[in-house]
């Protein structure tokens, strides 16, 4: 083999905040305007190999030729490891939808980052991974870490001190993501653009980013203690105060569908009903009900009748290196 060739692989998992981040304080860097909160979701997962030196710039999605703004972005992501770097092949896949507000996003990142640096022959510091893969996406930071992880919005201009570290690992607490998949395709408004219209336009901003730290503290204290009550109820919390920020932007950004309010309606009447279920959303229309583990298929069943489907989904590791 051509000794300047080199390959490496690596897998991530997609993460669902439960304090949830949106909004910019840099845009060009990815750099919050507010702390967040995660947990990665091990039964999905990217799997992304890097082959730096290649014939020419390549990018697969799914084993078939990436659409153009996607090759795009993930090209320009390995320019960031090497502005001079030369062609490349990336074979990257996903097992579960690509851009329906499942997060893809994030677990793409995350591996492109690390199979990339890998590939170049970079051994980053976790802070230099870090900074590298908010750059691609901001929430793909957070799979980094993987379990449940916290991505502090920082200060600094240069975004050094805006990392996303482990709170507790996956194996800390059984719990269970039930995602209930109620409409398909690819969302409206991309997360950036929703971002910047809801900064600009709406007059919940102030108080979402005002209130937010605060979330991110009780969070943590939440997961610390096992007490899923009190993680359900700041989860809700935030995801409404951000859907609220949404809402009230000019012009107004629905990121709901029809399914999107039948689901949650399901979630509250089992919760009245005694089960310990909270929902969470974010820019598309699918729910993400947190529960106990015993509690799941119960969760999913109940779930059943007004999704198109509904996958239970287990605490997940860090993004990895596997050759
Ligand atoms: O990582 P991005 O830029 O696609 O932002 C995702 C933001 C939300 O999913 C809406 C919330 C979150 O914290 O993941």
């Amino acid at each position: 083999m051509d000794p300047k060739v080199t390959t490496a692989t690596a897998i991530a998992h997609p993460n669902i905040a439960v304090v949830k981040y949106w909004g910019k304080r840099d845009r060009a860097a990815n750099l919050p305007a507010v702390s967040s909160v995660s947990l990665a979701l091990g039964g999905w997962q990217t799997r992304t190999t890097v082959t730096w030196g290649a014939d020419a710039d390549a990018v697969l999605l799914g084993g078939a030729p990436a659409g153009e703004g996607f090759a795009r972005k993930a090209l320009a992501h390995l320019d960031r490891i090497d502005p001079r770097r030369p062609p490349v092949r990336i074979e990257t896949a996903n097992d579960f939808p690509t851009g329906a507000g499942l997060a893809s996003s994030a677990s793409g990142f995350a591996a492109l980052t690390l199979a990339g640096c890998a590939a170049a022959g970079r051994d980053l510091h976790p802070v230099a991974l870090s900074d590298l893969a908010r750059r691609g996406s901001g929430s793909a930071c957070r799979s980094l870490p993987g379990g449940w992880a916290v991505w502090r919005r920082g200060e600094r201009p240069d975004g050094m001190d805006s990392v996303a570290e482990a709170v507790a690992p996956p194996d800390w607490w059984d719990v269970r993501m039930v995602v209930a998949v109620v409409a398909e395709g690819p969302k409206a408004v991309g997360s950036t653009e929703g971002m910047a219209r809801s900064a600009a336009t709406s007059p919940y901003w102030a108080p979402w980013v005002d209130t937010s730290e605060a979330d991110v503290d009780e969070a943590i204290a939440a997961i610390g203690a096992r007490d899923l009550e009190r993680l359900g109820a700041v989860m809700e919390s935030s995801t409404f105060k951000m859907h609220a920020t949404m809402h009230t932007a000019r012009p107004p950004l629905m990121y709901w569908q029809p399914g999107t309010l039948a689901a949650v309606r399901a979630a509250f009447d089992l919760r009245e009903a005694g089960v310990g279920v909270w929902v969470t959303m974010d820019a598309g229309p699918q729910v993400k009900l947190l529960c106990a583990a015993a509690d799941a298929p119960r969760v999913a069943a109940a779930l059943e009748p007004v999704a198109l489907r509904t996958v239970i989904l287990a605490p997940g590791g860090g993004a990895r290196l596997v050759s």
